[in-house]
């Protein structure tokens, strides 16, 4: 099974550019173009949250109409740009698969589980899940204590490091960690918010942040480093499950020279290659 993570697109309406800079259109035009290119093609898409920059209708919208020309299903879950209301207007298919207040639900159709969670704040830029979030994800592990389940969401609970991020990470994530702790079919957990790929370890799982396919937040991990972004090669987190382990790849999302094939001193065509 190979899982396509796709996060934090911030979309914006028609016209309009993020921060006045990026056309994150343009950039998840290219991102759905890379995914539809890949060979295998992911079975899900998981969309960890900041699918819009300001939570508007014709964010929402527009995120729906590049995203269309994919195949498999979409798995959104909303971030701090995002709103759970919002989102769950914006996909009603969605909403039908939740208490219709939090996008919090279980996606099983898969060899490996996805529990999706909603870890937005209304009006804030930090993560909670909150006591009604916390038992959602304690009651879906218990419904299925022996698939293997991958929990998608979209503040990180773990410090990373950039100092003017980690102050809206998850804020309950000791209650995040314990629930984890407590059903060991949970073999990972993937975020997103921070725009960067970053890996540890959570609850004794793997914990990764995928990248993004537009901005990136800036690499600086001084105290009091300010919040800024760079324009790095955008990229999407592929997560292949085989062998019964979860493999996290980052997919560069553009044009890059190769494929080559690899030739010993003597011109020979080496076969098998580390
Ligand atoms: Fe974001």
């Amino acid at each position: 099974m190979l899982i396509a993570q796709l996060t934090d697109t911030h979309i914006r309406p028609e016209g309009a550019r993020a921060y006045g800079r990026v056309d994150t259109a343009r950039h998840m035009e290219a991102a759905v173009a890379h995914l539809l290119a890949l060979d295998p093609r992911p079975d899900v898409v998981v969309v960890t949250g900041d699918l819009t920059d300001f939570d508007l209708p014709e964010e929402y919208a527009r995120f729906r109409a590049l995203a269309a020309p994919l195949p498999m299903p979409v798995l959104p879950i909303p971030g701090n740009h995002d709103s759970s209301a919002g989102l769950l207007a914006a996909f009603p298919e969605v909403a039908a698969r939740t208490d219709g207040t939090r996008a919090n639900y279980v996606e099983d159709g898969f060899a490996l589980r996805l529990v999706m969670l909603d870890t937005s704040v209304a009006s804030a830029p930090h993560g909670e899940l909150g006591a009604a979030g916390l038992a959602f994800l304690d009651a879906a592990l218990a419904q299925a204590p022996d698939r293997p389940t991958l929990i998608c969401g979209h503040h990180p609970p773990f410090l990373t490091g950039i100092a003017h991020m980690d102050a809206q990470n998850l804020r309950d994530g000791a209650a995040l960690e314990a629930i984890i702790r407590r059903h060991p079919q949970v073999v990972g957990l993937v975020c997103g918010h921070v725009h960067r790929a970053i890996t540890t370890t959570f609850a004794g799982i793997a914990a990764t942040i995928a990248p993004a396919p537009a901005h990136v937040v800036s690499l600086d991990l001084s105290p009091d480093g300010p919040a800024t972004f760079h324009m790095e090669p955008p990229a999407l987190a592929l997560h292949l499950w085989t062998g019964g382990r979860l493999v996290s790849h980052v997919s560069q999302i553009g044009a890059y020279p190769g494929p080559f094939p690899f030739f010993d001193d003597a011109g020979r065509a080496i076969v098998a290659v580390a």
